[in-house]
């Protein structure tokens, strides 16, 4: 099985975790699009009707597009069930988040779901966190400040580029430091010295938020809980 087709086997069954008139958060990144368009073919052919909050313009754009209903949090604080890929899945379901640059409305949008759901291919299973560069989202202006901060504690941090070398902005007009940790042995602990510094945003640790992770491979899928 490709990693391609893994996503879309995990993507397919976190399909069946919607039930009628849930409220559900969308999350972004290859995997949670496939989830988004096949909610879609569900939601159009009339068999479910649900509300939605998405996690980025992008997946807000496609959600629309496909006809699925959206709401916010001033009419739905409460979401039923969030449904999101991760870059790491460790022991807990602790998550890496933010491959795509949008960890800090999906770690929002993490925060006002009953249920977290996580999609994704083997390939994203790990046992120790911190391989996969840690997005740590900055205001523009306090970059030179995080950055010296984040390298003082050994994090590595490297601004994230586009395409044509300028500085990635996410949805919220903010830069991204990806940290290459390496090894995260600690995450708890990484994730509060990131906090404590001023100018941060979000970072890409996801602790203690999933609730189920759908884990595609070759022998199907598999369900994971914390
Ligand atoms: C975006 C994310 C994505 O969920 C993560 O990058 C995984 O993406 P993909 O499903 O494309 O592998 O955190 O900010």
């Amino acid at each position: 099985m490709t990693q391609d087709e893994a996503k879309l086997l995990s993507a397919q069954r976190a399909v069946d975790f919607v039930k009628d008139g849930m409220a559900v958060g969308l999350g972004t990144g290859s995997t949670a699009t496939l989830f988004i368009r096949e909610l879609g073919r569900r939601v159009a052919g009339g068999g479910l009707r649900i509300r939605a909050v998405a996690t980025s313009d992008a997946s807000d754009g496609l959600a629309r597009q496909l006809g699925i209903p959206m709401t916010n949090f001033t009419e739905t604080p409460v979401l039923d069930l969030n449904v999101d890929g991760a870059d790491e899945v460790g022991p807990s379901l602790a998550l890496i988040k933010g491959g795509g640059g949008a960890h800090l409305r999906e770690k929002i949008v993490a925060s006002a779901a009953k249920q977290f759901l996580v999609v994704a291919d083997a390939t994203k299973l790990v046992s120790q966190l911190g391989s996969f560069p840690l997005p740590v989202e900055v205001i523009p202006i306090a970059r030179p400040l995080v950055e010296r901060r984040l390298a003082a504690l050994n994090l590595n941090p490297v601004l994230r580029p586009r395409p044509d070398g300028s500085p990635y902005l996410t949805d919220e007009h903010n830069v991204i430091l990806d940290c290459h940790c390496g090894t995260i042995p600690d995450p708890s602990r990484t994730a509060a010295e990131i906090r404590a510094i001023v100018g941060v945003v979000e970072h890409g640790l996801f602790l203690n938020m999933a609730t189920l992770a759908l884990i595609a491979g070759d022998n199907g899928v598999t369900e994971l809980r914390p």
